[in-house]
C-alpha cells in the first residue's frame, strides 16, 4: 500500500501552535515529535511507500521531518499545490499521477491513534475490501453530537448513507440511533475505483485534475501543480465530493484510540499528567496548580493556583484561558484575521 498524507491544512483551532506556517500537523506536540511524523511512523508499518500531497509552502519543512525518520530511507514523493482546493483534488492529482491498480491509505497528518495493534488489523481488513473494489472508510464509535465530522450509517461493513458535518439537530439524532460511526478521516481504496467514482460524481473536477498534472512541473520525485491550473480545480472534499455519493463505501468498525486533537481540550486529554492533573512539561513551574494545560518550550512558565486552566506560551503569541473556553479559540484567530 501507497500512504497518502494530507498535510495541506492550516488547523486554526489550535492557535497559537497552529499557524498559517506552522499548522498543528507540523507542530512538535509530543515528545518532540509532530502529528505529521506520528503518522508517517504509525502507518510504515503497513504502507511500502510514502505520498505527500502538502502546500509548496511547507514543502522544506515536511521534507525536513521526513529526513528526521528512520522509517523513510528513501526519497518520498512530493505533490505540490501552489493553493489548497481542499482533499478531493489533493487526491485526485496524488492518484492520477499512480499506477492505477495500486491500493493507496489516504491519511490526514493531524490526527493521533494511539491503539496502534488494532489500527493495523483494521489496516488489513481495509486492504483487502480495497482490492475488492471499495472506497473504505474507518468508523469511529461517537461519544458526543460532534458537528464537525462526517457521520457514517452502517449496515455491518457495508455503508447505507455517509452524511458529511451535519447539523446540531441530525447529529444528536444520530448520535443516539446508534447505528453511526464517526468518519475517521482515513480512506484505503484502488486507485482506479477512486478515479471512476470521483469521475462519474465530479466529472468537473475530474477532467480540471487531469488537464493540472499534464502541466504539472516534475522535478525527480516531485510534481509541482501551476497556480493557474490548481484555481481551475473545483474546491472541494472528498467527503462531499465522492463518499457522500458513492454506492461502494465500506466501513471498518476501528477502536483505535483516534483522536482528531480538534481543541486544546482534546490536546489536554492526549499528553501524560502529573499527580496534580497537570501536563507533564519541564518548562512548567506550577504551585499549587491543578489540572491545567500548560504548552510552552522555550521560556519558564510559572503558574499559582490555578485550576482547569490553558497557557500556551509561544515566541510570538500568548494565550490564557480556561480550558473548558478553549473551543473560543477561533473567535480570536477570525480577529487576528482583521488586525493589520
Ligand atoms: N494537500 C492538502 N490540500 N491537504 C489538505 C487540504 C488541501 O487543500 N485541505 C485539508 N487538507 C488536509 C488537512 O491537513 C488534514 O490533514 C486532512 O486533509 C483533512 O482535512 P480537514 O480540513 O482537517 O478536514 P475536516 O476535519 O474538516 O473533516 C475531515 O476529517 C474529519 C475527522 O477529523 C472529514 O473527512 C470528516 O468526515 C471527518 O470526520
Ligand atoms: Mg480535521
Amino acid at each position: 500500500m501507497i500512504n497518502l498524507i494530507l498535510c495541506g491544512g492550516c488547523g486554526t483551532r489550535l492557535w497559537p501552535v497552529s499557524r498559517t506556517l506552522m499548522p498543528k500537523q507540523f507542530a512538535k506536540l509530543f515528545d518532540g515529535s509532530s502529528l505529521f511524523q506520528g503518522t508517517v511512523v504509525t502507518n510504515s508499518v503497513a504502507c511500502e511507500s510514502q505520498y505527500v500531497i502538502s502546500n509548496a509552502e511547507q514543502y522544506f519543512l515536511a521534507k525536513d521531518q521526513l529526513s528526521e525518520l528512520p522509517e523513510c530511507g528513501h526519497d518520498p514523493r512530493f505533490m505540490l499545490e501552489p493553493v489548497g482546493r481542499n482533499t478531493a483534488p489533493a487526491i485526485a492529482l496524488a492518484c492520477l499521477s499512480l499506477d492505477p491498480n495500486a491500493v493507496v491509505l489516504v491519511s490526514p497528518s493531524d490526527h493521533v491513534i494511539r491503539k496502534k495493534e488494532a489500527y493495523l488489523k483494521a489496516l488489513e481488513k481495509a486492504e483487502k475490501f480495497a482490492e475488492e473494489g471499495s472506497l473504505v472508510t474507518f468508523g469511529i464509535t461517537p461519544t458526543s453530537p460532534e458537528t464537525g465530522y462526517g457521520y457514517i450509517e452502517a449496515d455491518g461493513e457495508n455503508v447505507k448513507r455517509f452524511v458529511e458535518k451535519p447539523n446540531l439537530e441530525k447529529a444528536k439524532e444520530y448520535l443516539q440511533s446508534g447505528n453511526f460511526y464517526w468518519n475517521s478521516g482515513i480512506f484505503c481504496f484502488k486507485v482506479s475505483t477512486f478515479l471512476s467514482e470521483l469521475e462519474k460524481y465530479a466529472p468537473d473536477m475530474f477532467i480540471a485534475c487531469k488537464a493540472a498534472l499534464a502541466n504539472a512541473k516534475k522535478e525527480n520525485q516531485l510534481l509541482r501543480v501551476n497556480y493557474e491550473d490548481m484555481m481551475a480545480i473545483p474546491a472541494n472534499s472528498i467527503d462531499y465530493a465522492v463518499m457522500e455519493k458513492s454506492k461502494k463505501v465500506k466501513v471498518v468498525p476501528s477502536d483505535i484510540g483516534w483522536s482528531d486533537l480538534g481543541s486544546f481540550d482534546a490536546l489536554y486529554g492526549e499528553y501524560p499528567h502529573d499527580e496534580a492533573g497537570n501536563n507533564v512539561n519541564p518548562k512548567h513551574i506550577p504551585v499549587g496548580t491543578t489540572n491545567s494545560l500548560v504548552i510552552g518550550q522555550q521560556r519558564m512558565v510559572a503558574t499559582i493556583d490555578l485550576d482547569k486552566m490553558l497557557v500556551v506560551d509561544t515566541p510570538d503569541a500568548l494565550l490564557v484561558a480556561p480550558l473548558a473556553s478553549s473551543q473560543k479559540v477561533k473567535s480570536v484567530v477570525e480577529k487576528l484575521k482583521f488586525k493589520k
